[in-house]
């Protein structure tokens, strides 16, 4: 491949498969890979042992406020695998982060304006010399509206439902599909309501429905786009 370093946006709904797509992407083209969901978890995390959000989801804005210079979301990245590991002020809580109990919650700090901006301005940074691949919600719209290639994955929300619940049961996991289907719908809907920076796709984002696509397709499908973005750039 060649050595123009892009700036790759991955964006779409959750469990769609962004974050395999986009890890398999980094490894193949040496870029590196970052995971931004996880970062929105780490600090749900926080939040939830700090007794920051309540069961219902209510956040404690004003703490959080105060706190939120303290969170620190740093990852350790494998080049070799495209692996991240997530830290948590230096702690790993990359199984933990992954946990049902968090997904629940964090649409709820997710949606919280001086969170966003403080996530975003780590991305801009960890993004600013390119060759890097970003998967979330935002990426292409807010984070880097200038991003070389925009793609929007997309998939019906039965598919997605039944891939993270095949997910977290392979973990071990005691969930109910219909409990996974919920949640992936309240998500849809709270990712794309929110006030401040709600998912939507990009004017000129490139949309891949992967509901009826097997991952090599998908893979071929992206590879020929990174290429035509290559040229232009
Ligand atoms: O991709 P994920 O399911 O791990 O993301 C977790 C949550 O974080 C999801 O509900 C939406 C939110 N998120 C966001 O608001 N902005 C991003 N750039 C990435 C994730």
């Amino acid at each position: 491949m060649s050595d123009k370093q892009l700036i790759i946006a991955i964006d779409g709904f959750s469990s769609c498969g962004k974050s395999t797509v986009a890890k398999e992407l980094a490894r193949k083209l040496g870029y590196i890979y970052v995971d931004t969901g996880a970062m929105y978890r780490a600090v749900t995390l926080y939040c939830m042992r700090n007794s920051i959000i309540d069961a219902d989801g209510n956040v404690d804005e004003p703490r959080l406020k105060r706190e939120i210079g303290n969170i620190g979301v740093s990852f350790i990245y494998d080049q070799q695998t495209s692996k991240n590991t997530t830290l948590l002020n230096g702690e790993v809580v990359e199984d933990e982060i992954r946990r049902i109990e968090v997904s629940n919650k964090v649409s709820y700090v997710s949606r919280i304006d001086f969170v966003r901006a403080q996530m975003v301005k780590l991305q801009q940074q960890m993004g600013s010399k390119g060759g890097i691949v970003m998967d979330g919600r935002d990426i292409g719209t807010v984070v880097f509206p200038n991003a070389d290639l925009k793609i929007f994955m997309t998939a019906s929300p039965e598919v997605r439902a039944q891939r993270r619940f095949d997910e977290l049961t392979a973990k071990g996991e005691k969930v109910t599909f219909d409990e996974i289907l919920e949640n992936v719908n309240q998500r849809d809907y709270i990712d794309q309501h929110r006030e401040v920076s709600p998912l939507k796709q990009a004017a000129d984002a490139h949309v891949v429905d992967n509901s009826h696509m097997t991952r090599d397709e998908q893979f071929a499908v992206i590879l020929q786009l990174v290429e035509e973005a290559k040229a232009k750039k």
